[in-house]
């Protein structure tokens, strides 16, 4: 492709761009100019550059990084490939929380409605399973007939009603992520911070947010798993998004574990709506508490509460009094889920082959590779191998130990279901392979690691050296 701008007035024109000259300069570690950067994005939304030169490119910004004005002139401009949402005629301030993924990341379900059950307009856009990571619009596609491809008129109007509506990228926002997106999964160039700034960015900042409340995981089951290449995004996120006029915050949290006792599409809805129903799950403790740390910072950047912490009392007392699922439920129906799924829920679970894993000896489970327990959940059914593919709203695994538990051997430590007999045994094997079980009990590690804000962002960014 190539291309040529004219300034209307002037007979002079800025060179052409070709795609075959912007991947050389990358391959060879040059920094592309936000002309370039914009001629990269628009192709890929329309489609204009061919699959294979967008693949060398992000393979080619994979390997020799993204530099900060790189990462901001492609957030920008992933921004603007498509139609935007304006949350301008909810009367509310719009905030959002996007975590960059993790295995039994299921947030979304409880700050969503806590939120708007404080006052907060949430527009949420969320995605599918991208690698070893479980998606959001698969989960919700797991109650019968929730429709997560919404118009934005539709999505407005959801929002109106009950305060929170969850879905799907339109075809027509952020094109050029989808295209993008779908081809970084295909072609490992998934795990940059560059790339990943400007894909969940664009995102975020075409649905006109003022706030948003991002969740950087960092440990064994996260796409960026050092502790300072979370930092690192983290900290980019930050500054990239309020240089474009939104509040943020990012909390650095611990994705060495899954997060709560269920990992797949119903079985982690059903965790959440039993939260949302006041029950305190043995251990679904931390699914509870980052959700509620989350919540109060929306709720603070919602303008409903002066710091984090007193939005985090709102958020419980929404929890307490059950204006939280009402708001949960309300949204569901409004997009044309079944609530009555929820009424015996583990009732209508109906996986097609069940297993349980028991403990291989006595001892504290000290780790747990959670990358690999998320490849075993993808390959109980709950994701999917091909982009397109369906996926089986009932599979995914159940955990009945954390890190840190003691178990005895033949003890239950996780539950698997998957779409047929044959589809148990390598969930299994890889399961096995990823816990260890040990004499002595390992170091507690903090949920929230680190908090970024606008004010240590920048000044982090600074010192990094990349
Ligand atoms: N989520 C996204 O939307 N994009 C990424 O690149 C990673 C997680």
């Amino acid at each position: 492709m190539t291309q040529t701008d004219r300034i209307p007035g002037q007979s002079s024109a800025a060179p052409a761009l070709h795609m075959i000259d912007i991947i050389r300069k990358k391959r060879d570690g040059v920094a592309l100019d936000a002309r370039e950067i914009a001629f990269v994005a628009a192709g890929a939304a329309d489609e204009s550059i061919p699959a294979d030169q967008l693949a060398a490119w992000l393979m080619a910004a994979w390997l020799n990084g993204l530099g900060l004005d790189e990462t901001r002139a492609l957030t920008l401009a992933m921004r603007d490939s498509g139609e935007k949402f304006s949350p301008s005629r909810l009367g509310k301030l719009a905030v959002d929380k996007h975590s960059s993924g993790g295995v039994g990341d299921k947030t979304s379900f409880l700050v969503a409605p806590l939120a708007a059950a404080c006052g907060v307009a949430v527009p949420m856009i969320s995605g599918r399973a991208l690698g070893h990571t479980g998606g959001t619009l698969d989960k919700l596609e797991a109650i019968p007939g929730y429709r997560t491809a919404l118009t934005l008129k539709e999505f407005e109007a959801v929002i109106q009603k009950c305060g929170a509506s969850i879905v799907g990228q339109t075809p027509r926002l952020v094109p050029a992520d989808r295209v993008l997106y779908a081809l970084r999964d295909r072609t490992g160039s998934v795990e940059n911070p560059g790339l990943i700034c400007a894909s969940i960015l664009s995102k975020k900042l075409a649905a006109g947010l003022d706030g948003l409340v991002l969740d950087v995981k960092t440990g064994s089951g996260a796409f960026l798993r050092k502790m300072e290449d979370a930092e690192f995004l983290a900290a980019l996120m930050v500054a990239t998004a309020e240089a474009a006029g939104t509040r943020t915050v990012a909390l650095l949290t611990d994705m060495g574990q899954p997060l709560g006792r269920a990992a797949g599409n119903w079985i982690e809805l059903v965790e959440c709506v039993e939260l949302l129903r006041g029950e305190r799950p043995v251990y679904s403790e931390d699914v509870r508490e980052l959700s509620l740390r989350l919540a109060g910072w929306m709720i603070h950047f919602g303008g409903k509460a002066v710091t984090a912490e007193a939005g985090r009392a709102l958020a419980e007392a929404a929890l307490a009094d059950g204006s939280a699922l009402a708001v949960f439920m309300k949204m569901v129906d409004a997009q044309g889920g079944d609530v009555s799924a929820f009424d015996d829920p583990m009732g209508f679970h109906k996986p097609g082959a069940t297993a349980v894993v028991e403990a291989w000896q006595t001892g504290y489970v000290t780790e747990m590779d959670t990358t690999t327990l998320g490849w075993a959940v993808q390959r109980t059914g709950a994701g999917r191998e091909k982009a397109g593919e369906p996926v089986d709203p009932h599979a995914g695994i159940l955990f009945h130990a954390r890190r840190g538990a003691r178990v005895a051997k033949g003890e239950p430590l996780a539950t698997i279901y998957a779409t047929t007999d044959a589809q148990l045994a390598e969930p299994g094997e890889l399961l096995r392979g990823a816990i260890t079980i040990s004499s002595t009990p390992a170091d507690d590690v903090p949920q929230v690691c680190r908090i970024f804000t606008h004010e240590n962002a920048e000044k982090y960014l600074q010192n990094a050296v990349r």
